[in-house]
C-alpha cells in the first residue's frame, strides 16, 4: 500500500479525521506566496478556533518551499513536496503524538530503531529544555546518544507571527556503512524525516510568546524522504515517486540518470512543481510578480538545464514530461486531471515564449560577459530577455563572473513599486503588464494613434489597445480599410518619430484642464478628478496611466503586421517593434 493511505489509516485508526488538501495558494492568507506546511491552513485552529473535523485530524498536503530554490539540485531537497501530517487542537499532547510516530515508523513501516535518532529543543531563557520529550523517547527505546538536544533548529515557526513552539524531529540515517553510534548533526547521512511540533506559542510582532489557549501537535513528515529511506536509497530521484518520470527524462535526453546529474534533478523537481501550480484552482500562469514569477522561474531554469542536456527544447517534451506527473499523481490530486489542458497549455506557452527570448538573450549575454555584471544589466536581462536573476547566476559563474545581486534586488524592487502603483491607478490604458518591452509598446501606441490621425482623418480615435511583449494590437474607428499607401505612410510616420528622439513628459492636472488642452482621451468617465497626462514631442498628448517611455528613441523599429476589421466602423493594427 502506498504510504499515503498507510499514514492516513494509521492515524484514522487513532481518532483522526482526514482532511482534504488545500490548495497550494492560500486562499485567506496573503503574507506567503504559497503553503509552506501542512499546517499553515490551520492556522486559524492552532490560535484556537473550533475546526468544523473536530480536535484530531490528519491529511497529505501539497506544500511548495522557495527560498532554497537554489539548493534544488542536491538529492533530498524539492521545491514541490507533501507533507504527511497529523494535528490534535488541543486534544493529545506530547505522549501520544511521539509514540505514535514511533510506531508507525518502527511498527508500521518496519523502520529498524538503530536507523533513527532524534532532537529536542534545549532550552533558553524563555522556555525550558524538553526533558519531557527526552524521557518518552527513551521510554520507546531510543539511546541517549541517539536524542540530542539543540536550541537552534528545534524551535518551530511558520513566519515572523503565529503559532510556534518547541519540537522534536526525527532523523533517519541513510548511508550503507556501519551506523554511528552517536546523532551527528553535521553528519548529511542522518536526514530529517518527520517533526513533532509542540505548539503551544503564538510569536506576537514585538517578538514576544504568549501562549495560545491550547495547547496544540502539528507533525509532518516528508514523503519524498521517506519513500526513499524504505526503498533504500540515498538519493530522493531513485525511489518510486520519481521512477516514472525519470524514465521518460531518460528516453527524452538519451541519457541515464545518475546521482551526478544534477540538471536531471532541476528538471524533475521544477516540472512537477510547475505542474501543480498551473493546476491549483488559484489560476496562477508565468508572470513577473508572486506566484507567477516563481512559476516562470522554476519553467525557465528547466528550460535552461534541458538544453544542458541537449534536449530539443523547441519539442513539446515539457509537455511529454508533465503528462506523466499528472497520470502518477491524480489519483491523489484530481485537479491534475480536471486541469490537464490548463496545465499542458500553460507550459507550451511559456516555453514558446522563453525560448525566443533566450536566444536572443544569449547572444546579449556574449556580448556584455567580459566583465561582472552589474544590477542594471542583470535586471536588464530580466526584464527584457526574461533571464531569472539565478539563470543569468549560473551562466555568470561558468565565466567565473560576479553579479551584483543586492543591485539587482534593489532595481527590481523599483520595478515592482512601478508595477503596483500603475495597477492601482483606475485605468491602465491597455497596458497588459509593466515590463520594458511593454512599456516601449504602449508609447509606440500613442505614436500610433497620433500618425493615424495625421495620415488617415484626424477624426480618429482609440477604440482599444492590447499589448504583449510579442506585439500591439491597436483598435480605432475608421470606415474603411486602410489602403497600402496609408499602412505605408502610418508606419513611416511612427518610424520617423522614433528617430527623432523626442521626449516623453508626464503631467498631472485636473480632468478639464486635460480636455481642454486637447488631450486625447478613451473613456473620460473612467478617469479619476486628477489625471496624468503624457505628451510626445508636440505631436501627440493623452491621458493616461503609464509607464512610457522616456525617449522614442528607446522604442525600436515599428512594423505594422496586419490591419483588419475589429466590429462594425472599427479597424484593428497588428504591429511589432524590432530592437
Ligand atoms: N510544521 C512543521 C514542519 O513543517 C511540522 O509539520 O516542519
Amino acid at each position: 500500500m502506498n504510504l499515503r493511505d498507510r499514514y492516513i489509516n494509521f492515524f484514522v485508526e487513532r481518532g483522526h479525521k482526514q482532511i482534504p488538501s488545500a490548495p497550494l495558494v492560500p486562499e485567506n492568507d496573503p503574507s506567503v506566496l504559497f503553503n509552506t506546511a501542512g499546517m499553515q491552513p490551520l492556522i486559524p485552529y492552532l490560535m484556537g478556533q473550533p475546526h468544523p473535523y473536530g480536535t484530531r485530524l490528519c491529511n497529505y498536503q501539497k506544500c511548495i518551499r522557495t527560498t532554497d530554490l537554489e539548493e534544488v539540485g542536491d538529492t533530498y531537497h524539492h521545491t514541490f513536496f507533501e507533507q504527511l501530517g497529523n494535528w490534535s487542537l488541543g486534544d493529545y499532547f506530547k505522549k501520544e503524538t511521539i509514540t505514535w510516530s514511533f510506531e508507525f515508523l518502527t511498527k508500521e513501516l518496519n523502520i529498524p530503531i538503530e536507523r533513527l535518532a532524534v532532537t529536542v529543543f534545549a532550552g533558553n531563557d524563555i522556555i525550558p529544555k524538553d526533558d519531557e520529550s527526552i524521557e518518552i523517547w527513551k521510554s520507546l527505546g531510543i539511546k541517549e546518544e541517539r536524542i540530542y538536544p539543540t536550541e537552534n533548529d528545534n524551535f518551530w515557526k511558520v513566519g515572523e507571527t503565529g503559532p510556534c513552539g518547541p519540537d522534536s524531529e526525527i532523523f533517519y540515517f541513510r548511508g550503507n556503512e556501519e551506523i554511528p553510534l552517536k546523532f551527528d548533526p553535521e553528519d548529511e547521512r542522518w536526514v530529517e524525516i518527520w517533526n513533532d511540533v509542540f505548539m503551544s506559542y503564538n510569536l506576537k510582532e514585538d517578538s514576544s510568546l504568549e501562549e495560545l489557549p491550547k495547547k496544540n501537535i502539528d507533525t509532518g513528515m516528508g514523503v519524498e524522504r521517506v519513500v526513499a529511506s524504505l526503498e533504500g536509497y540515498d538519493d530522493n530521484y531513485m525511489s518510486s515517486i520519481w521512477k516514472n518520470p525519470r524514465k521518460k527524462l531518460e528516453e527524452i535526453s538519451s541519457e541515464v540518470y545518475d546521482s551526478n546529474k544534477k540538471s536531471f534533478r532541476i528538471i524533475l523537481d521544477h516540472i512537477r512543481t510547475a505542474v501543480f501550480i498551473l493546476a491549483d484552482p488559484a489560476g496562477v500562469k508565468p508572470s513577473n510578480t508572486d506566484q507567477g514569477y516563481i512559476l516562470r522561474r522554476l519553467i525557465r531554469r528547466a528550460i535552461r538545464h534541458a538544453k544542458k542536456l541537449s534536449i530539443d527544447t523547441n519539442s513539446s517534451w515539457m509537455e511529454e514530461l508533465a503528462l506523466i506527473f499528472i497520470d502518477d499523481f491524480k489519483n491523489y490530486y484530481k485537479e491534475l486531471e480536471d486541469n490537464k489542458e490548463v496545465v499542458l497549455e500553460g507550459l507550451k506557452a511559456e516555453r514558446i515564449k522563453f525560448n525566443r527570448t533566450l536566444e536572443k538573450g544569449l547572444r546579449k549575454f556574449e556580448k556584455i560577459s567580459d566583465k561582472d555584471i552589474d544590477g542594471i544589466t542583470a535586471f536588464h536581462l530580466f526584464d527584457t530577455y526574461g533571464f531569472p536573476l539565478e539563470l543569468t547566476i549560473e551562466l555568470a559563474k561558468e565565466k567565473g563572473l560576479n553579479v551584483d545581486v543586492e543591485g539587482y534586488n534593489q532595481k527590481f524592487r523599483e520595478h515592482q513599486e512601478l508595477s503596483r502603483s500603475s495597477s492601482q491607478g483606475k485605468f491602465k490604458g491597455g497596458l497588459a503588464g509593466d515590463s520594458e518591452i511593454e512599456t516601449k509598446y504602449h508609447t509606440a501606441t500613442h505614436l500610433l494613434n497620433a500618425a493615424l490621425k495625421e495620415v488617415v482623418d484626424k477624426n480618429i480615435h482609440q477604440r482599444g489597445s492590447n499589448i504583449t511583449v510579442e506585439r500591439m494590437r491597436f483598435d480605432f474607428n475608421c470606415d474603411h480599410k486602410l489602403t497600402d499607401e496609408e499602412k505605408m505612410n502610418v508606419e513611416d510616420l511612427v518610424n520617423k518619430w522614433i528617430d527623432e528622439g523626442l521626449d516623453v513628459r508626464v503631467d498631472e492636472m485636473s480632468k478639464q484642464e486635460a480636455l481642454a488642452s486637447g488631450a486625447e482621451c478613451m473613456f473620460i468617465e473612467k478617469y479619476p478628478d486628477i489625471v496624468t497626462v503624457y505628451s510626445i514631442g508636440d505631436i501627440s498628448k493623452e491621458l493616461c496611466g503609464g509607464p512610457h517611455v522616456k525617449n522614442t528613441k528607446e522604442i525600436g523599429e515599428f512594423k505594422i503586421i496586419k490591419e483588419e476589421a475589429s466590429s462594425a466602423g472599427v479597424r484593428r493594427i497588428k504591429a511589432i517593434l524590432e530592437f
